[in-house]
């Protein structure tokens, strides 16, 4: 689903409540209803193989907001990650440019391995308290956009601003293939 997304206008799925309330570049949307944007996408998660739910939301320049959800397969490596489902279909609707990303996702089961104490509300907690992109993902949000911010969802409303730069230093892009 594409929607234009516009700051208030978003009922917001509880767990997004926290995240920042301020907008993002030029847009008129805010950290706060992008993560709102993946905790949407995540309810439409099809994963009967791995029981894990993700979503993911894209922001374009033109402030389109495109969520995506993990899509298993049978064939399991065929699964689609949330975060590439979202940025595939923001460049199959004419988006070149990321301008952030938000990854919604449980990451309780992290927290109950790693029990040390430190709420995530603050927005600096570890990255590995959080669902992070896999590699396959960092690759693709570095290329559609190198340099955007990636802010990590937790179901509680804990969240963690990082970027592509972080996720995947020395990211691989072909400058000037732009097809
Ligand atoms: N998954 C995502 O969709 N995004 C991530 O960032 C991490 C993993 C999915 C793939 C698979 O369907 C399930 O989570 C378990 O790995």
């Amino acid at each position: 689903m594409t929607k234009k997304a516009s700051a208030g206008s978003d009922r917001a799925p509880a767990g997004s409540d926290r995240a920042p309330a301020d907008p993002i570049g030029g847009t008129g949307v805010t950290w706060r209803a992008l993560a709102g944007e993946a905790l949407a996408a995540r309810e439409f998660a099809f994963a009967p193989h791995s029981g894990f739910k993700v979503g993911a939301a894209v922001l374009t320049p033109s402030s389109r907001v495109f969520r995506g959800c993990n899509v298993e397969s049978a064939a399991l490596p065929l699964t689609n990650c949330a975060e590439r489902v979202a940025i595939q279909k923001a460049v199959s609707e004419g988006e070149r440019n990321i301008l952030a990303v938000a990854v919604a996702g449980d990451a309780s089961y992290l927290r109950r391995a790693k029990a040390s104490a430190g709420a995530t509300e603050r927005g600096d907690a570890p990255l590995d308290r959080f669902v992070t992109p896999c590699g396959a993902c960092r690759q693709v949000i570095f290329e559609f956009g190198p340099e955007a911010p990636v802010l990590l969802v937790d179901l509680d409303g804990g969240w963690r601003l990082t970027s592509a730069r972080e996720l995947l230093p020395g990211g691989f892009r072909l400058e000037g293939f732009e097809g």
